[in-house]
């Protein structure tokens, strides 16, 4: 529903009514990218993206989407006494109330999704309800028809058999050091790609998670962040048993 904006500014927190018309009056206010300098705009709260001197205004009991391209190197627990960096620097102006769904190792890189809708999350990360998440996996030596099949099938780990997989073997390098395969999996447990690919006799020298449930990168640069699409969120919620 759309409300004005120095009000909208206001129920935030950004400051009181009255301040908040003069930043708005004074050219400080940006509305999905473009000043908005005077007093009778309306804005949607749960859809704009309103930012005050270029720091984005969050709305409080609105429920944010994210999708962060990580870097390898950060680590994707909110609080880790011992992480050097978290992704929570990434999404910085955003990152009071949000959370991960579920977790990428520090060395893994790309997609992870950061929300402050609870209810989503404990519905993504139920064994029941796990959406499909691929992986891109550099590893040593040559991966074999047999290894695929065994990826396929199941490879027995210490915390038990795993769950029918993709496996898609994506080039292997001339002088047979290295192969590239896409793996998708329908399960989070722990360092799973990468004890999957350790058990078919491959080390893992680099992991990037490329989608969820089919979400994309797209030209999401590494590092950056953006919202997930009403589309996006709309099939989660119903990959989630959410409606
Ligand atoms: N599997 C892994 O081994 N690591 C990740 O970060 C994600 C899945």
């Amino acid at each position: 529903m759309e409300e004005r904006l120095q009000k909208v500014l206001a129920a935030a927190g950004v400051a009181s009514r009255r301040k908040s018309e003069e930043l708005i009056t004074a050219g400080r206010v940006t509305v999905n990218g473009k000043i908005v300098n005077t007093l009778g705009a309306r804005v949607d709260p749960d859809s704009d993206e309103i930012k005050v001197e270029g720091r984005l205004v969050v709305i409080p009991h609105r429920k944010y989407y994210i999708l962060l391209n990580k870097p390898a190197g950060y680590t994707s627990t909110r609080f880790d006494r011992f992480a050097k960096k978290t992704v929570m620097e990434l999404v910085a102006d955003m990152s009071a109330s949000l959370h991960t769904v579920g977790r990428l190792d520090v060395d893994t890189e790309g997609l992870i999704i950061l929300t402050n809708d609870g209810d989503l999350t404990y519905k993504l990360t139920h064994p029941s309800h796990e959406v499909g998440k691929t992986y891109v996996a550099t590893v040593r030596g040559v991966v074999t028809d047999e290894d695929l099949k065994r990826l396929r099938e199941g490879v027995d780990l210490e915390d038990g058999v795993t769950a029918p997989a993709e496996a898609k073997l994506l080039e292997t390098s001339a002088d047979g050091r290295r192969s590239v395969v896409e793996l998708t999996i329908h399960e989070g447990r722990k360092r799973q790609v990468r004890r999957m690919l350790a058990a078919v006799g491959h080390k893992v020298e680099r992991l990037v998670r490329t989608k969820i449930d089919g979400i994309e990168a797209g030209d999401l640069p590494v590092g950056a962040w953006r919202h997930l699409t009403a589309e996006e969120i709309k099939r989660l919620k119903e990959a989630a048993g959410q409606n």
